[in-house]
């Protein structure tokens, strides 16, 4: 049925202004003032926000994990990222050497198809590079649209790649016209300090902090760097969290290198002495990289302004406290990985970004959808307001207040890291493509009716907007 979004304010990566918005064909087919159609359903959104839907470009759902599986799966893990104004999830289809990577794609459709409750996408993780991953690759651009490839710097002796299969990975990415994300952390020094640590009886959850300082992260990152420009190649950095990465990824800009940076809403607003709180409480705020000492977050605030870093992602990987993190009761290496972040996302960047002036209106848009979209080939047709665009909108509360609390969040997990900080402004109503998921603050979506995305070679777009509107 047609829509027709009144009253509302409509924000791009560019613009903000008043008017109305014709959702017909799961496209937005007109947008103008006082729009009218007998036909259509009205939806008011006075006092509301509309923006492009958010595009998540870093998920693990259902992923196994540190000897177990990821809690969030493609059903509850794209309600909550719904409910939290995310229509777009990119996950990351992990790979087995020595294995056919249409297995391993197979396996993530197998797992995403009938569940997903939005559009969703897959990344591909890239463990080694020879003549058969050589021969593989293009049916896995122009088959199934995967133009990113992930090579995994740390985790020794699970995902880590050597410095050579990245190399390959970042010549054949240009070659083929993909773009080549990292896990920056240097594993083999991270391996060295854990040995150490673990032999000196040091096995609480801060020492997974102390075991990954920032410079294993800024050297990697540099590392990284320095190799994309040698192969004149494009990189996007993930989960970045800390100056000395930022310095490495800001000094290969200014030498004209094309990386890229992400950083996510913990790495952020939350610091390491959360890994030192009692009762080994610490575990919940686990990740790789670790969280840093305060100060580093308004370096990566400044970079997400300048612009050095260019989008926020969850990286959602959620695990029960119980029966899950403490797996690394009196071992923090086998702490799993990860928290449940893909709700809270966008709101976190709003309520601290936005309003506390830090990035305009205009600038979280494109942190949170538009740069994600041209970053992973799935522009114009996501990633905006305008003609011809799928109709991923998200009606937006600016003013109201909420306390995150895993009491009211919609993710599987047993905790959340932000329970009880207070932010401001919610998705009020949630659309992907014309069809509502969320409706005042309820789901209304259906399981399954999120679409496999294809995406475009690195730098294309999905169409031209002529070619989008004809569609
Ligand atoms: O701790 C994290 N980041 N878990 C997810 C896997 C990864 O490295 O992104
Ligand atoms: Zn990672
Ligand atoms: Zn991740
Ligand atoms: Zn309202």
């Amino acid at each position: 049925m047609k829509k027709i979004i009144k009253n509302g304010t409509i924000v791009t990566a560019a613009d903000t202004y008043k008017a109305d918005i014709l959702i017909e064909n799961e496209k937005i087919s007109l947008i103008g003032q006082d729009l009218s159609d007998p036909a259509a359903e009205v939806v008011d959104a006075k006092g509301h926000y509309i923006f492009p839907g958010s595009i998540d470009p870093h998920t693990h759902l259902e992923m196994p994990f540190g000897g177990t599986v990821s809690k969030d799966d493609f059903e509850t893990g794209t309600i909550a990222a719904a409910h939290g104004g995310t229509t777009t999830v990119i996950d990351f289809c992990l790979t087995d050497k020595g294995k056919p990577l249409q297995d391993s794609i197979d396996q993530w459709h197998a797992k995403s198809r009938d569940k997903s409750v939005i559009d969703y996408s897959f990344h591909l993780m890239i463990g080694e590079m020879n003549e058969t991953v050589l021969e593989q690759l293009p049916s896995v651009i122009e088959d199934e649209g995967i133009t990113s490839f992930k090579v995994f710097m740390a985790y020794k002796n699970v995902f880590q790649a050597d410095d050579g299969t990245l190399f390959r990975t970042l010549e054949e990415a240009k070659r083929l016209g993909a773009l080549v994300m990292v896990h920056a952390e240097n594993g083999d020094v991270i391996d060295h300090l854990v040995n150490k640590a673990l032999k000196a009886g040091q096995t609480d959850p801060i020492y997974h902090a102390l075991t990954r300082p920032p410079e294993v992260e800024g050297e990697a990152t540099g590392r990284a760097a320095e190799l994309t420009g040698l192969a004149n190649s494009q990189l996007y950095v993930v989960h970045v969290t800390c100056e000395e990465a930022v310095e490495a990824i800001a000094k290969a800009r200014k030498k004209g290198y094309n990386v890229m940076g992400e950083t996510c809403p913990q790495y952020l607003v939350l610091d390491q002495s959360y890994m030192e709180k009692p009762n080994f409480e610490g575990a919940k705020y686990v990740w790789s990289p670790p969280l840093r000492e305060k100060y580093h977050q308004e370096v990566l605030w400044k970079a997400l302004k300048t612009g050095d870093l260019q989008t926020l992602g969850s990286d959602q990987c959620s695990f029960d406290f119980k029966g899950q993190k403490d797996l690394g009761k009196g071992d923090f290496t086998k702490i799993p990985n990860g928290g449940p972040i893909i709700e809270d996302r966008v709101s976190i960047l709003f309520s601290e970004g936005v309003k506390k002036g830090r990035i305009s209106l205009n600038e979280f848009v494109d942190i949170t959808s538009t740069k994600i979209a041209k970053t992973f080939g799935l522009f114009p047709q996501k990633g905006t307001i305008s003609v011809g665009a799928d109709a991923d909108l998200v009606i937006f509360d600016p003013n109201v207040e909420r306390t995150i609390s895993v009491e009211t969040s919609h993710m599987a997990a047993d905790y959340n890291p932000f329970e009880g900080m207070k932010v401001t402004g919610q998705p009020v109503s949630v659309l992907s493509r014309g069809d509502f998921v969320i409706k005042e603050k309820e789901f209304v979506g259906k399981l399954g009716k999120g679409n496999y995305l294809k995406r475009s070679r690195y730098g294309e777009l999905t169409s031209s907007k002529e070619e989008l509107y004809q569609k």
